[in-house]
C-alpha cells in the first residue's frame, strides 16, 4: 500500500504533472485520438473475428444446442450463420484478418512518427528553456543531468503520452467491451475471468513499491557509469598522462557490475510478479476450459461457443494484466514529467528595450552585493568605467574578477545594487540580457566549438562577410596563421579547438568577439597564452580603432598595464582600488 499512500501524499504534485502532460499533449490531441481510435477499431475487429470463428466452427461441426444460445454478438453476426453463410463467413474472416494487418501497419507508422514528433517537441522546448534561462541557474545542474532530462526523460514523456496513456484508456474500454461480450454468453464465466483482477492488483502494488526503489538504484548506477565514461573520454589525456589506463578499465568494470547487480534484482522481481500473474491467468483459463467442456457435453453450448469462451476469457484477463503492468510505467512518466517541469520552472531572462545610441558606452556599478552562495564575493562595491576607457582588472586568483564580468554580462540572476550602462550622450539602460547585444566578450578558457574557423568566428556576428572575418583576425593577430592552415577559414578544428595551439585558439576566440565591432569589450585573460609582443600588438590595434571601444581587460600580467588608462585592483570583497 506504500505506493498508493505515497502517490496520495504527493497528489498535488502528481496532479500538477498530469495537468502539465495534458497541456503539452494538446497540439497532438487529434493525432493521439486517431491512434487510440485505431487501437479500438482493432479491438472490435478482433472481437468480431472471435465471433465469426465461432460461426465457422459451428457450421463445420453442424452444432446445435438444446436451448438456443442467446448473445447480442450472435444477433449481429447471425446473418452469416443463415443459409450458405459458410463461405461468406470465411471471406469476411479473411478480409478482417487483412484489414487488421493493414491497420496494424498504419498504426505502427503513425505511433512511431507521433512519438518522434512529440519527443522532439518536448526536447526543443526544454532546450530553448535551458538556453533562455539565467546561466547561473542552469549551471547548478550537471551537464550530464541536463542531458538525461533532455533525452531520456523527454523520451519517457513522449512514450507515455503517445503510447502508455492511450493504452490505459484502450485497455479500460477493451476490458469493458470484452467483459460484456463474455457476459452475454455466460454470466458465470465472465465473473470467473475477473478473478484474475485482485491477484493482479495485489501483485502490482507489491511490485510497484519495490520496483520504484530498484528503478532509482538502476538509474543511479546507470548515471554513474555514463558520467565516468563521458568524463574519462573527455580527459583521456589525463588518464594516459598518469598511466591510469588499468585503473580506468577496472573502475568501468566495477561501475558496470554495480549496475548489473541492480538490473538483476529488478529482473528477478519482475519475473516473480509475472509468474504470479501468469499462474492466475492459467488458472482462469483452466476454469473456463473445464466449465466450457461441461457445458458442451451437456449440449448447453456448441464447440464454437466454447472457443469463444476460451478466447474471451483470455481477452478479459489480458487488459487487467496490461493495466497492472502500466501502473509502474505511469508512475515513472510522472516522475520524468517532474524532472522536466523543474527545468521548465527556472525563470527566463528578461531583456529590456534598449533606447540608447550604441556608441561610447560606459558602465556604473552601484552598491553591488553578490554571492553565489551565502558567502559573498562582493559587498557594497562601487565602480565607474567611463566610455572609451581601457581598464585593466587585476587581483589574486579567486578574488572575483570573472564574477565581476559575469555580473556586467547579466549572467547572474540575483544581486543587490545596480549595474547600468550609459553613453556619452547622457542615455542609459540597466544591465540585462539584452545589453549583451552591444558587448563583445572573450571568456576565460578555451571556448571554441568543433567545426570550421569560419563557423566559430561567425558566432560573433551571424551575417559576417569573409572580409569582416579577415579584418577581425588581422586585429587579433590571427590572420597569418589562419592563412597558412589548410583551407584557411574553412579549416576544421576539433572539440575545444583540438588541432590548433592554445594561443591560436585564443586568437580565434578574440576574432569572434572583434567581428561584432561592439562598443564595449571584455577580455577575461583572453591573451594569457599569447607571447607578450603579440598580446601588446592585439591591444594596441584595439586602441587604434575609431571609435575606440571601451575595454575591460582582466589580466595577471604586468606588461600590459602601461598601455591601459587605468587599473582596477580587487583587494577583497569590499575594497576595489582604482588608480
Ligand atoms: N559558480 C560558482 N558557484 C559558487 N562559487 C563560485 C562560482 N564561481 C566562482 N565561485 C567562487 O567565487 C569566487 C570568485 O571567483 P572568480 O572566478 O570570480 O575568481 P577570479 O578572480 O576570476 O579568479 P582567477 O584569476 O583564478 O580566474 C571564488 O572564491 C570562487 O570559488
Ligand atoms: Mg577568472
Amino acid at each position: 500500500m506504500g505506493r498508493v499512500k505515497e502517490l496520495w501524499r504527493d497528489r498535488d504534485n502528481q496532479i500538477k504533472y498530469f495537468k502539465w502532460l495534458m497541456y503539452y499533449s494538446k497540439p497532438y490531441a487529434f493525432k493521439i485520438f486517431l491512434l487510440m481510435s485505431f487501437d479500438l477499431i482493432m479491438t472490435f475487429v478482433s472481437l468480431s473475428m472471435v465471433a465469426i470463428s465461432k460461426i465457422i466452427i459451428d457450421k463445420a461441426t453442424h452444432a446445435t444446442t438444446e436451448v438456443p444460445e442467446t448473445s447480442f454478438i450472435n444477433d449481429i453476426f447471425g446473418f452469416l450463420a443463415d443459409g450458405d453463410g459458410f463461405t461468406t463467413a470465411i471471406i469476411v474472416y479473411v478480409v478482417l484478418t487483412l484489414s487488421m494487418q493493414a491497420l496494424g501497419i498504419i498504426n505502427g507508422i503513425m505511433s512511431t512518427m507521433l512519438n518522434e514528433k512529440f519527443g522532439f517537441g518536448i526536447r526543443k522546448q526544454v532546450y530553448e528553456k535551458i538556453i533562455r534561462s539565467h546561466w547561473l541557474d542552469i549551471k547548478k545542474y550537471h551537464t550530464g543531468d541536463l542531458m538525461t532530462r533532455l533525452t531520456s526523460d523527454a523520451g519517457a514523456i513522449a512514450d507515455g503520452i503517445v503510447n502508455t496513456i492511450p493504452n490505459v484508456i484502450r485497455l479500460i474500454i477493451e476490458l469493458i467491451v470484452v467483459f460484456f461480450t463474455l457476459y452475454s454468453y455466460s454470466h458465470t464465466l465472465a465473473f470467473f475471468a475477473l478473478m484474475v483482477a485482485p491477484v493482479s492488483a495485489i501483485t502490482c502494488w507489491w511490485l510497484g513499491r519495490k520496483l520504484k526503489k530498484l528503478q532509482v538504484k538502476v538509474q543511479e548506477s546507470e548515471a554513474a557509469y555514463r558520467s565516468f565514461l563521458q568524463e574519462s573520454m573527455a580527459n583521456l589525456l589525463i588518464v594516459k598522462a598518469f598511466a591510469n589506463e588499468n585503473y580506468a578499465a577496472e573502475r568501468l568494470t566495477d561501475l558496470r557490475e554495480n549496475r548489473f547487480y541492480w538490473v538483476f534484482k529488478r529482473t528477478k522481481l519482475s519475473m516473480a510478479s509475472s509468474t504470479i500473474m501468469g499462474l492466475s491467468f492459467q488458472l482462469g483459463y483452466i476454469a473456463a476450459f473445464t466449465f466450457g467442456a461441461f457445458q458442451v457435453s451437456a449440449r448447453i453450448i456448441t464447440y464454437g461457443t466454447m472457443s469463444v469462451f476460451l478466447a474471451l476469457v483470455n481477452r478479459v484477463q489480458s487488459p487487467i494484466m496490461g493495466l497492472a503492468k502500466t501502473v509502474p510505467q505511469v508512475v515513472s512518466i510522472l516522475a520524468s514529467a517532474g524532472r522536466v517541469i523543474e527545468i521548465q520552472n527556472i525563470p527566463e531572462e528578461k531583456s529590456l528595450p534598449i533606447e540608447m545610441k550604441r556608441e561610447n558606452i560606459g558602465v556604473k556599478v552601484n552598491d553591488l552585493t553578490f554571492g553565489y552562495t551565502d558567502e559573498t564575493v562582493f559587498e557594497n562595491v562601487n565602480l565607474d568605467i567611463k566610455p572609451g576607457e581601457f581598464v585593466a582588472i587585476i587581483g589574486e586568483s579567486g578574488i572575483g574578477k570573472t564574477t565581476l564580468v559575469r555580473i556586467i554580462m547579466s549572467f547572474t540572476s540575483s544581486l543587490t545594487g545596480s549595474v547600468d550602462f550609459y553613453n556619452a550622450y547622457g542615455e542609459g539602460v540597466t544591465a540585462n540580457s539584452g545589453t549583451r547585444e552591444f558587448i563583445a566578450y572573450v571568456p576565460q578558457g578555451n571556448t571554441l566549438f568543433s567545426g570550421t574557423i569560419r563557423e566559430n568566428i561567425r558566432m560573433g556576428k551571424l551575417d559576417a562577410t569573409d572580409e569582416e572575418m579577415w579584418e577581425a583576425l588581422r586585429l587579433a593577430s590571427g590572420e597569418e596563421f589562419v592563412q597558412n592552415l589548410p583551407g584557411g577559414l574553412d579549416c576544421v578544428i576539433g572539440e575545444r579547438g583540438h588541432g590548433i595551439s592554445e594561443g591560436q585558439a585564443q586568437r580565434i576566440a578574440i576574432a569572434r568577439a572583434f567581428v561584432r565591432k561592439s562598443p564595449f569589450l571584455i577580455l577575461d585573460e583572453a591573451t594569457s597564452s599569447l607571447d607578450e609582443n603579440t598580446e601588446l600588438q592585439v591591444l594596441k590595434g584595439l586602441q587604434a580603432l575609431t571609435p575606440r571601444p571601451t575595454c575591460l581587460i582582466i589580466t595577471h600580467r604586468k606588461s600590459i598595464l602601461p598601455i591601459c588608462d587605468r587599473e582596477i585592483k580587487i583587494e577583497n570583497k569590499k575594497t576595489i582600488i582604482t588608480e
